[in-house]
């Protein structure tokens, strides 16, 4: 059977991929940031997992506001870098797992989530800063990738609770998976950040900390956090921390922590790192 082997929560700042791809990470900005994530990617290298789950949000990348899935459930064979404005970023194509993922929507739909199947698809930087953070500049990316995408641009984005309740489903669909591929599921977006209006700028490392000790330790507290705790703690933009959720929810109710950093300054986002493993 394919498993879960770990989670990680990933922060998708835009301007770290901007960095990675100039190659500005030994400037005095960035190094500090960089010198942090760099076990990660060591232990990236060594778990070096078949699949990546990777849920992020789309920002208006793929999807305007004519369509706002909720949940939706990337099945093609490959997905491109979005031109977010400035030229596609210089990263390779992102090879999907088409019969994972097909796997995943029949199992987590009959399961009762309403997946929007997505058969073509561009991916952001909510996705691919991850990808870059966790492994550098390859000619390709390492392992094949299922994009989960969670509305959480539109009110009403979902519960803390159905993110999570959507990653122990992710988990059962991938143990029924005949195949043995190692699996890993990475949450990203987060922490605090506020990208507008009279609180843009925002950042509050305490509940971030507390936000991630929960998540670690307490889970079933840190899913019924509602938005509006997000919302006044965390900044607009932190409701993306939601996404982290999915990932906790896939792993075992006790868990390691593994390596855990965050960053600020990175651009205007209190950058987080969480690697989790089965306990
Ligand atoms: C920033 C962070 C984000 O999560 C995002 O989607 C865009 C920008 C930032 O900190 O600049
Ligand atoms: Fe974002």
């Amino acid at each position: 059977m394919a498993q879960v082997v770990a989670g990680v929560g990933c922060s998708h700042v835009p301007a770290v991929g901007v960095a990675i791809d100039k190659g500005q990470t030994g400037e005095p900005y960035w190094a500090p940031y960089f010198a942090k994530v760099e076990p990660a990617r060591s232990w990236m290298a060594a778990v070096d997992p078949d699949v990546c789950i990777v849920v992020y949000n789309d920002h208006a990348s793929a999807f305007s506001l004519e369509v706002i899935p909720t949940f939706a459930l990337g099945l093609a064979a490959e997905f491109s870098p979005a031109d977010e404005g400035y030229g596609p970023r210089p990263v390779p194509v992102v090879e999907g797992h088409p019969e994972l993922a097909w796997h995943l929507a029949e199992s987590l739909i009959l399961d009762e989530f309403d997946l929007t199947l997505v058969n073509e698809m561009e991916v952001d930087h909510g996705l691919t800063v991850p990808l870059s953070v966790l492994y550098g500049q390859p000619e390709a990316w390492p392992c094949r990738v299922i994009p989960l995408c969670v509305n959480v641009i539109q009110y009403p984005p979902p519960t803390g609770n159905r993110c999570y309740r959507l990653g122990q489903a992710i988990r059962r669909a991938v143990e029924s998976y005949g195949g043995g591929e190692r699996v890993v599921v990475c949450g990203t977006g987060g922490m605090s950040h506020q990208l507008q209006a009279q609180r843009a700028g925002l950042i509050n490392e305490a509940f971030d900390h507390a936000f991630l000790d929960r998540l670690v330790a307490d889970p079933e507290a840190a899913a019924h956090i509602p938005h509006v705790e997000y919302l006044r703690e965390a900044g607009s933009e932190g409701i993306e921390l939601v996404m982290w959720l999915v990932m906790r929810g896939a792993l075992d109710p006790t868990v390691r922590e593994v390596h855990r950093v965050t960053h600020v300054p990175t651009s205007n986002t209190h950058n987080g790192l969480l690697i989790l493993e089965n306990a």
